[in-house]
């Protein structure tokens, strides 16, 4: 096990009716708040309504910045730093999902310095201050209710950049499994996409001697395989519904990666396809994910071993480990096809063409991954594999 720190100081209010602590979490705290959201969701479904009457009786003054759209804009960003320095707001609260979140992460950020926000993402320069963000959360997937991350998309670059400091974890989180009901299926699957892929940035590592996690990785893995399969037969499925908003922070708070390396690697791949094509987050994993384990399984077969076994029920007995590594994959790809997610380019409907252009956004830092280093060339493999 390696050395670690882990913080996670977000309040999380979690269950149905929970909007209703919202009062109390920002009443006598904050007197100007920005109210960031969407499209138009929070409209539809009564969020919006709900969150303005807490805040009206909390006694703030609010100010709103809607229009998020998902794989949040730069420009977006630019417009509510300069609302948030213009109105002197104490608080951003976002009501969304990871591009609400994200949005809101990078405006509280820019809010407290006279630098070009983008300067944060390319790494020139580092996070000191930060305004408090609040989060509504509609949508189980990104985990950015309780993360460190902020990723946004520079439209003019085609780059879609992480910041990532503990400053930009949220304070507070409102999560009501009951949001998540409007939710399109593809969203809600796209979603469990995205919290198995935290988990496997983390699992599949060279770390060795990090029992607990693994076990704790592959009990939140199973948890989100099952009730998965739980909503694709009952979208309703409340319960359903909250064990998977739950995988949702625990998978990318930092719990599971507590001692361990991790690695990104497919994030990084995924993240090309949705700053050239606009792809959502969860489908570009569900295409690269099974590509990359397929290419990178050999790097450590015992890892591989554990997770068709421990997951997928996979029998050991008279099999090589080639073999059953296989076949855990197999699994997970059956897994993907079942809740009918796209698993490869061209079942998304993704261009199959463009593999160096792809693969050079990719690298434009450098090499990356951990449990093999993706090069340029890798990286072309990857994308083929998924082809
Ligand atoms: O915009 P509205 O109208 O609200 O519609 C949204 C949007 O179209 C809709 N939606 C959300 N909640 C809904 C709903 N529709 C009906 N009912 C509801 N309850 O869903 C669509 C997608 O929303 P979005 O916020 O884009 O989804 P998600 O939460 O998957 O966020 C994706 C973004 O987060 C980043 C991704 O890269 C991507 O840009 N990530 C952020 C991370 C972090 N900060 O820690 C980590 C992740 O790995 C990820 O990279
Ligand atoms: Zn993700």
């Amino acid at each position: 096990m390696k050395n670690f720190s882990f913080y996670s100081p977000t309040i999380i209010k979690f269950g149905e009716g929970s909007i209703g602590k919202l009062q109390k979490l920002v009443e006598g705290k904050y007197e100007r708040v920005l109210l960031h959201y969407g499209g138009g969701s929070i409209k539809k479904n009564g969020v919006y309504q709900q969150t303005i009457e807490q805040l009206e009786n909390a006694g703030v003054e609010v100010f709103e910045l809607g229009g998020v759209k998902p794989n949040p804009a730069l420009s977006m960003v630019r417009e509510g730093i300069e609302l948030a320095k213009e109105k002197k707001i104490d608080l951003v609260l976002a009501v969304g999902g990871g591009s609400v979140i994200d949005s809101a992460k990078a405006i509280a950020l820019g809010a407290l310095s006279d630098s070009d926000i983008w300067d944060f993402f390319l790494g020139k320069e580092s996070v000191e201050k930060v305004l408090p963000v609040g989060v509504v959360l509609t949508i189980p997937a990104t985990g950015s209710e309780a993360s460190m991350g902020s990723v946004v998309t520079n439209e003019d670059k085609n780059q879609k950049m992480s910041v990532n400091d503990d400053l930009l974890r949220p304070a507070f989180a409102i999560m009501d499994p009951e949001y998540t009901m409007t939710l399109p299926r593809e969203q809600t699957f796209a979603g469990v996409m995205d919290i198995l892929s935290h988990i496997f940035e983390r699992y599949f590592t060279h770390t060795e001697y990090v029992e607990l996690t693994d076990r704790l990785a592959e009990a939140t893995i199973k948890t989100v395989v099952n009730n998965a399969y739980k909503l694709l037969e009952n979208p309703d499925d409340y319960n359903a519904r909250a064990e998977i908003m739950l995988s949702g922070t625990i998978a990318h708070n930092g719990l599971l990666g507590m001692g361990r390396e991790d690695d990104w690697a497919s994030h990084q791949l995924g993240h090309q396809l949705s700053a050239l094509y606009g792809a959502t987050h969860g489908v570009t994993l569900g295409v690269i994910f099974p590509a990359w384990m397929k290419y990178v399984y050999r790097e450590n077969l015992d890892i591989f071993n554990q997770f068709a076994v421990n997951v997928f029920g996979v029998s050991a007995f008279g099999n090589t480990q080639e073999h059953v590594a296989l076949e855990g994959i197999r699994h997970f790809e059956e897994f993907l096809k079942e809740i009918g997610l796209p698993r490869t380019l061209t079942e998304a409907g993704l261009p199959t063409n463009e593999f160096e252009r792809m693969a050079d956004l990719a690298v434009s830092m450098g090499s990356f991954g951990a449990l093999k280093t993706i090069s340029r060339e890798d990286a072309i493999n990857i994308y083929k594999l998924a082809e």
